[in-house]
């Protein structure tokens, strides 16, 4: 069978080789829908400037809705000699209509085809991602207003550093996962405008209302040069982008729950049903959901990778290299949705082991910036109090106590202006207490920050 596109200017039929090697209908598929919605609007707009004529229009928005559903049935033949799904709508349009089908491809190509299909998917694809990256907060938050009281050691350069609430630390990820969902926002936006009607790449001579057909199709705005238009795809690099920095977040806070979920750790419980086990150490409890999260993120970043040479060095305008970028950007979107499929439920059924961790609390002197504070407000200089602060520790680490268990007279040793009123601020529990400032692990401004998150969420 010949394919449509194929002119008179050939003299001979495409090799079979070339077909298998150039189809993109394997993959390029899923756009099916995106490719009939783009295809009924752009007929109407051709009947409605007289293009074609209104009772051609209704058969060709006929025979489209039927191929949908003969897609959606399981009854559509996609073969590779028809290269991509454009082209199999169109021949089963035009196997059905015949010359009213042959009719569809006016004022089109396939290049300002492609470029509308895939960022109508996109843009579909993205609120599917942002309502997953929304229940990812709701599952946070929902830990946050079960550990407001939950003291844990945050770490920096991995060595315990200060005391945070349970509340803090899973507000943290709310943050993160908020900038995720504001950079898919902006990169939906700049996805959002109309290729479709730039033609091959220099527009048409036909009378066609571009206008008429992005509003119909949900864009923004027409894209204004049709040059740019199909040779671009940038956006494709911006959701690639934006899916990358998911999966670091993503992959960020799974080694850090692997972490904590260890012996050595023990701070947390990851629920059985999303662990697995080994075949040969029968009591191995294994957080491979956890791994495989961390491990998926690259393969989205070597997508953005591959995205981002592909691009490389094109000249204007459409090249059929551009074919390639379906793959790593299904693939990208396809494994940050499984993450969050995933993440949702394992955070919500996660337990913290409350015990184990406030046993170890008091070591590795959480709250010794606190009576650096402590000694500032009685008029130290910062770098003074931080070298006599670092006395008190090696002190209390040399006779393996807390600093709260030093007496008086030891850490006045150290620096004159202590009194009694030291211990009020040493101890993990008192240290907490005295955090005050915005955006702080202090009780309040944590509070506000869960009141603000519920108010936020419950919103979006
Ligand atoms: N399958 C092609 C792609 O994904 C569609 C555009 C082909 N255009 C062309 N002139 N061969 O890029």
């Amino acid at each position: 069978m010949s394919t449509p596109s194929r002119s008179g200017v050939f003299g001979s039929a495409t090799d079979p080789k070339m077909l298998q090697f150039s189809e993109s209908i394997s993959y390029d598929q899923r756009l099916y829908k995106h490719d009939i919605n783009g295809s009924i609007a752009h007929a109407q707009m051709l009947a409605k400037n007289g293009l074609i004529s209104p009772a051609d229009c209704q058969q060709i928005e006929q025979g489209l809705l039927t191929i949908r559903q003969e897609i959606e049935q399981g009854q559509f033949a996609f073969l590779a000699e028809q290269e991509d799904i454009h082209m199999a709508i169109e021949s089963r349009l035009i196997e059905k209509l015949g010359d009213v089908g042959r009719k569809l491809h006016t004022a089109r190509s396939r290049n300002d085809q492609v470029s509308t299909d895939l960022r109508m998917w996109i843009r579909e694809t993205i609120q599917n991602i942002d309502s997953l990256l929304s229940r990812l907060q709701a599952a946070f938050l929902k830990q946050a207003e079960q550990t407001e009281d939950l003291i844990l050691p945050a770490y920096t350069h991995l060595q315990r550093a200060q005391p945070v609430l349970g509340a803090h630390y899973m507000l943290a990820y709310c943050e993160k996962f908020n900038r995720d969902r504001q950079r898919f926002e902006e990169v939906s936006k700049r996805n959002n405008v109309l290729p479709l009607g730039t033609g091959a790449v220099a527009g048409t001579s036909l009378p066609i209302d571009r206008e008429m057909v992005c509003q119909q199709l949900g864009f923004e705005t027409v894209s204004a040069n049709s040059l740019d238009a199909s040779s671009d795809r940038d956006f494709v690099l911006d959701s690639c982008y934006a899916l990358s920095i998911t999966g670091l977040h993503l992959s960020g806070w799974a080694e850090e729950w692997i972490l904590w979920s260890t012996v050595e750790f023990n701070f947390l419980q990851l629920p059985e049903s999303f662990c697995t086990c080994s075949s040969m150490m029968p009591q191995k409890i294994n957080p491979d959901a956890l791994e495989l999260i961390r491990g998926k993120a690259s393969r989205v970043v070597g997508h953005l990778n591959s995205l981002l040479t592909l691009i490389k060095g094109l000249p204007l305008a459409y090249n059929r290299d551009l074919q390639e970028d379906k793959i790593p950007i299904f693939d990208a979107f396809d494994t940050v949705a499984s993450c969050l499929e995933i993440a949702v439920p394992l955070i919500e059924q996660s337990l913290w082991n409350r015990e184990a961790i406030s046993q170890n609390l008091e070591q590795g002197y959480l709250d010794a910036t606190t009576l650096m504070e402590h000694l500032i407000l009685k008029g130290v200089p910062q770098r003074t109090a931080h070298h006599a602060v670092g006395t008190i520790v090696r002190k209390a680490m040399e006779s393996n106590a807390p600093l709260r268990d030093l007496p008086l007279q030891e850490m006045q040793s150290v620096c004159g202006s202590l009194d009694e009123s030291v211990y009020d601020i040493l101890g993990t529990e008192n240290s907490i207490r005295a955090f005050s400032s915005l955006g702080s692990t202090g009780r309040v401004q944590v509070k506000d920050q869960i009141a603000s998150w519920k108010n936020q969420l419950n919103k979006s």
